[in-house]
C-alpha cells in the first residue's frame, strides 16, 4: 500500500511517501526559517508557507520516489492537534486530491503520527509499551496499548519541554528554535552548575510542569550582570537542560516500571537532544529497551503522518469531506 503523508501542522511544511507503513520513499521536511527573526512561530506566516510551498514539497517527494498520484493507494494527513490555519491548508489539500482522484484519505491524529516515527523505523518495537511524545506543544506519556489503543498516564499542566527550551533560548540570547541552540551551547559546559528544581508533581505522578524550572531560570539570571551571564551563559544552558532531561527520564522509566513494561519509545522534536538520549540510555534498567526515532523522523514530518494513516486506512478507516481540523485533538 504506498501512502503520501502530509503535515501542516506548525512550521514545517512536509510531504512523505511510505510503502506498507514501514518503508520511507521519500521524506521531504521544509523547515520554515523566517520564524527564527521572531523568536516564535507567528502562525499566520507558517499558514501563508504552506500554501505557498505544499505542492512543490508534495511533487519532489513523488519525484523522489518515483511515483505519481495515480500511483497512490491512500493519503493521510494531519488534521489536528495545530494551528488552524497551518492544518486547514493540508486538509484541504487533501480533500481536493481526494475528490478530483477518488483516492481514500485518513485524517491523522499528530500525536498518534509522533508515536508512528517509533513503528516507522524500529521493527522490534511491539505493543505494550510506554511512549513519550516530547515537542513544543506536548508532554505526554502514554502506555500503548495496542497500535491505536492509547492510555494517557499524564502530561504537562503548564508548558510542554520544547516550549521551554524555545523560552529559556530566547531569554539567554540563543536564538529559536531554543532546543538546538541550547545543546549547542551546553555541548562542552557544565551541567552540575546550578541545580534547578524538577516539579515532582507528587511521588506517584506522571504530570509534568516546565513552569517553575522556566521561573528558577529568569530568577537565577534576574540580578546577574549581562557580562556575568555571557560568561556562564553556556553551563546555565546545560544546567537547564540537565532538569528537563532528568524530569524526562525519571518520570518515563517510573511509567515502565509501575506497568511492568520492557520497551519505551520517545518521539517528538526534543527526542532530538542527545543528552536526553544519553540520560535515557544511562539509567535504564537492564531488560529495558529504549528506542528514539532517527532525529529526522523526531521533527514533524510528512513520513510519520503517512505510517500512521496507512495503519488507519488499511483496516478500512475513512475520513469524510465533512472532517474539521481540531487545534486541541486529543489522542
Ligand atoms: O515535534 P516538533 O517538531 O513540533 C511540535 O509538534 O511541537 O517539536 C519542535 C520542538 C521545538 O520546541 C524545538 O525547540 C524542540 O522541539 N527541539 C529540541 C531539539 N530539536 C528540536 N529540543 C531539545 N533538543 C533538541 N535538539
Ligand atoms: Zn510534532
Amino acid at each position: 500500500m504506498l501512502v503520501l503523508g502530509i503535515e501542516t501542522s506548525c512550521d514545517e511544511t512536509s510531504a512523505g511517501i511510505v510503502r506498507d507503513g514501514r518503508e520511507i520513499l521519500s521524506n521531504v521536511i521544509l523547515s520554515q526559517e523566517i520564524h527564527e527573526r521572531y523568536g516564535g512561530v507567528v502562525p499566520e506566516i507558517a499558514s501563508r508557507i504552506h500554501i505557498t510551498e505544499l505542492v512543490g514539497i508534495i511533487d519532489k517527494a513523488l519525484s523522489e520516489a518515483k511515483a505519481g498520484l495515480a500511483d497512490l493507494d491512500g493519503l493521510a494527513v494531519t488534521s489536528g492537534p495545530g494551528l488552524v490555519g497551518c492544518l486547514l491548508v493540508g486538509l484541504s489539500f487533501v480533500k481536493s486530491v481526494h475528490l478530483a482522484r477518488g483516492i481514500p484519505y485518513y485524517g491523522v491524529n499528530h500525536l498518534e503520527g509522533h508515536i508512528f516515527a517509533g513503528y516507522l523505523e524500529h521493527q522490534t518495537l511491539r505493543t505494550p509499551h510506554i511512549a513519550l511524545v516530547a515537542s513544543g506543544g506536548h508532554s505526554n506519556l502514554y502506555l500503548v496499548e495496542d497500535w491505536s489503543r492509547y492510555r494517557l498516564l499524564g502530561a504537562t499542566r503548564d508548558d510542554a519541554p520544547g516550549e521551554a527550551f524555545d523560552k529559556i533560548s530566547k531569554h539567554l540570547g540563543l536564538g529559536y528554535p531554543g532546543g538546538p541552540a541550547i545543546e549547542k551551547a551546553a555541548k562542552e559546559a557544565n551541567r552540575n552548575y546550578i541545580k534547578f528544581p524538577r516539579a515532582q508533581m507528587g511521588k506517584e505522578s506522571f504530570e509534568f510542569s516546565f513552569s517553575g524550572l522556566k521561573t528558577a531560570v529568569s530568577v537565577f539570571t534576574r540580578d546577574k550582570s549581562k557580562a556575568f551571564i555571557e560568561e556562564h551563559c553556556s553551563d546555565i544552558a546545560a544546567s537547564f537542560q540537565e532538569a528537563i532531561a532528568d524530569i524526562l527520564v525519571r518520570k518515563t522509566m517510573m511509567a515502565a516500571e509501575n506497568f511492568g513494561i520492557s520497551q519505551i519509545s520517545i518521539t517528538g522534536g526534543v527526542a532530538r537532544n542527545k543528552r536526553l538520549r544519553e540520560l535515557f540510555l544511562e539509567r535504564k534498567s537492564s531488560g529495558i529497551e529504549v528506542f528514539f526515532p532517527s532525529p529526522e523522523l523526531c521533527t514533524d514530518n510528512g513520513a510519520m503522518i503517512a505510517s500512521c494513516g496507512t495503519f488507519h486506512l488499511e483496516r478500512g478507516e475513512r475520513s469524510d469531506l465533512d472532517l474539521n481540523a481540531v487545534p486541541y485533538l486529543e489522542l
